[in-house]
C-alpha cells in the first residue's frame, strides 16, 4: 500500500468510528470512500452490524451489495444519518470541490440528505483557495456549446470529460461533465449562484456549507476539521 492509500484508510477508519447500529448511511464514491464501504461492509458481514444504506453512484453500490449491506431509497428513508464522501479539495469553512469522479450528482443528492456528512481525505486536498483542481460541472448534452461560452464568461477553459478510448465521459444520468480550469476562487459561493442559475447545468462540484465533519489523514495523525 503506498502512502497515500494508508492515509486515506486511515481516514476512513476514523469514519467507521461514527457508524452506529441503526443507523442510514449514504455511501460516498471515489478511491477513499471505497475503502471506507469495504471496512463498513466487513463490519456488516462478519459483525452483523445492522444498517441500511443509499449509495451515491452505481460502483459504490454494487460494491455495498457484494459485502451484503442492504440498501434503501429516499421514498422509504428521506433521511440519512450520517454519509462519508471524499473530497478533491477542501477549503476553508469546508467548501468543497467534488466529482473527479463524475458523480457529483448522486453525491449531492445524497450529502443534501444527510444530518451528517463527513468527508475522508488525506492531507494533500487541502487548499486555501478552490479552483487548483479543475471544476466538474455536469451538463445536458444538448446544452454544452451553450454551457461552455457562458463558463468561458466567467474566465473558465472548460473541457469536455473524455474516457481513455477517447469516448465522451457520460455520468450514471446519462449527462457530459466539464471539467473547468482556470479560476481561483475568492468568492465560491457567487461562482455557484451563477452555474446553479445556468440552463443546462444539472449541477457542479462546488459543495458549500454542506459538509459537517473533515477527518483529514496526515503523516502525523488524523485532523477533525470542523470548518
Ligand atoms: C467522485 C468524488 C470523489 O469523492 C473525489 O473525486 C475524491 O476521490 P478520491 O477519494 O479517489 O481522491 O467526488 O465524484
Amino acid at each position: 500500500m503506498d502512502e497515500q492509500t494508508r492515509l486515506k484508510q486511515q481516514a476512513a477508519e476514523r469514519a467507521l468510528a461514527l457508524v452506529k447500529p441503526g443507523m442510514a448511511v449514504g455511501l460516498g464514491s471515489g478511491s477513499t470512500a471505497t475503502l471506507w464501504i469495504k471496512l463498513l461492509g466487513e463490519k456488516v458481514r462478519t459483525e452483523g452490524l445492522e444498517i441500511r444504506a443509499i449509495a451515491s453512484s452505481e460502483d459504490s453500490e454494487a460494491l455495498g451489495r457484494s459485502y451484503g449491506i442492504p440498501f434503501t431509497s429516499f421514498a422509504e428513508t428521506p433521511t440519512l444519518d450520517l454519509t462519508v464522501d471524499g473530497a478533491d479539495e477542501v477549503a476553508p469553512g469546508l467548501a468543497l470541490i467534488k466529482g473527479g469522479g463524475g458523480k457529483l450528482l448522486r453525491e449531492k443528492i445524497v450529502a443534501s440528505a444527510s444530518k451528517r456528512f463527513v468527508i475522508v481525505a488525506d492531507g494533500s486536498k487541502q487548499v486555501e483557495k478552490l479552483g487548483k483542481f479543475p471544476l466538474p460541472v455536469e451538463v445536458i448534452q444538448m446544452a454544452e456549446p451553450l454551457v461552455s461560452r457562458q463558463l468561458a464568461e466567467l474566465g473558465f477553459t472548460p473541457k469536455i470529460r473524455i474516457n481513455n478510448d477517447g469516448s465522451r465521459y457520460i455520468t450514471d444520468e446519462g449527462n457530459l461533465i466539464l471539467d473547468c480550469s482556470g479560476v481561483l476562487m475568492d468568492n465560491p459561493q457567487a461562482i455557484a449562484a451563477k452555474l446553479d442559475a445556468m440552463v443546462g447545468v444539472v449541477e457542479h462540484g462546488l459543495f458549500l456549507g454542506m459538509a459537517t465533519l473533515a477527518l483529514i489523514a496526515e503523516p502525523g495523525g488524523i485532523v477533525e476539521r470542523t470548518k
